[in-house]
């Protein structure tokens, strides 16, 4: 039987040559040579003010809610639909996350329930760009505005995507990408803040390097440097940089190279499609994806369970997504009923994610929608 994995982590070939130059430098610490090119490259990459490596986007998404000012008592708006650590991030600083729907056709933040659940605690809003799509920012940054809030753009998936023609992560005044080896782009583990105001940059570089003045220290903008904020140890090591230096300089040729699958994928579902039987999660107008995900909306949670269960015994690793955090353990001590957020609920049980990697080819899909056919004989 054909096996078709969920994820094979991208290889460029060049990594180790670029480890090995770490080595041969013996500076293995961390915001060295590679950490200082790669945020370049990205700075450059996403026109933003500043990037600063980090050991993981929940690192990124950690330091961006310090800097956002939350404490105890202040609410933040986030997707319940989420990765665990959108929500975390929050409550390590005291503030608390107030989980709020999604649109089922797109998985992003329903703007109109997180306007409704604002309140005079409400400081901030953690926007998710889920598989790539962006959110409408546009409405999201007015109602910052009128609200007083600050956003965290959660772009962990997002390398590589745009909304309204500007890439992921640069909309709002702080964004996170993830460069964990599930993502298109990555370095084992990793991650970036992207600082898109001025004013926060020199506080950010502070609470990133341990909470000290490190960085103006380096930049030779004072003689010696010492403890300035209450930070902590963010960044990755030198190793991780130059394996993301040689991920990074790949980037176009990963995305068009994953959006041929995609298309491929779609020409092939659309027939099953327009029987009615599931729909392609597609990215909302304004928005080019890139081609991080291949998700499918079934009618109802039960027929999405069979039809994975009958991939997976074809050797076809499709997968569910994340579990709404109002209806985890942690949600519950927050006072949520996992009935509370039924669009949401109802939306993630129904769908799946189907795979998508560079190590796969156009007949590993023509394979994965044959047994999708079989599932979903055509109707007469
Ligand atoms: C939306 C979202 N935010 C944050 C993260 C955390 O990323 P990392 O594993 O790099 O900490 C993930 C992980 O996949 C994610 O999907």
């Amino acid at each position: 039987m054909r096996s078709v994995k969920f994820n094979v982590p991208f290889l460029t070939g060049n990594e180790k040559d670029y480890v090995n130059e770490v080595f041969d430098s013996q500076e293995f610490s961390g915001n060295g040579e590679f950490t200082k090119r790669v945020q370049n490259m990205l700075e450059e990459i996403l026109g933003a003010e500043r990037v600063l490596l980090t050991h993981s986007c929940t690192g990124a998404l950690e330091l961006a809610a310090l800097l956002s000012g939350f404490g105890p008592g202040d609410e933040v708006l986030v997707p319940s639909y989420t990765f665990v650590t959108s929500a975390s991030s929050v409550m390590r600083t005291g503030a608390t996350p107030v989980f709020c729907e999604v649109d089922e056709h797109t998985m992003l933040l329903d703007l109109d329930d997180l306007e409704s659940k604002i309140n005079s605690n409400t400081k901030g809003i953690v926007a998710v760009d889920y598989a790539g799509f962006g959110n409408d920012y546009t409405r999201v940054n007015q109602i910052c505005k009128e609200h007083n809030l600050v956003c965290i753009q959660d772009s962990a998936q997002g390398l590589g995507a745009q909304w309204n023609a500007q890439p992921l992560s640069t909309h709002t005044r702080f964004g996170a990408i993830s460069f964990h080896q599930t993502k298109n782009i990555h370095s084992g583990l990793g991650g970036c803040l992207v600082i898109n105001n001025a004013e926060d940059v020199e506080k950010a570089e502070m609470v990133w390097e341990r909470g000290t003045n490190r960085s103006a220290f380096f930049k030779g903008l004072v003689d010696k440097y010492n403890w300035q904020v209450v930070g902590s140890s963010f960044y990755p090591s030198e190793l991780q940089a130059a394996f993301l230096c040689a991920q990074l300089e790949r980037l176009d040729e990963n995305i068009s190279l994953r959006l041929k699958l995609w298309n491929c994928y779609e020409r092939l579902l659309k027939p099953i499609e327009e029987e009615g039987y599931l729909r392609i999660l597609r990215e909302p107008s304004g928005c080019e994806h890139n081609a991080h995900m291949l998700a499918i909306m079934l009618p109802n949670p039960s027929e999405a369970d069979r039809l994975r269960i009958h991939l997976n015994e074809n050797g076809i690793q499709a997968v569910i997504h994340y579990v709404p955090l109002h209806e985890s353990p942690v949600g519950s001590e927050l006072g949520y009923d996992p009935e509370s957020l039924p669009v949401t609920s109802r939306a993630a049980a129904s769908l799946i994610r189907l795979p998508l990697h560079l190590s796969m080819d156009e007949e590993d899909i023509e394979y994965i929608v044959r047994i999708l056919q079989e599932f979903y004989p055509p109707h007469d």
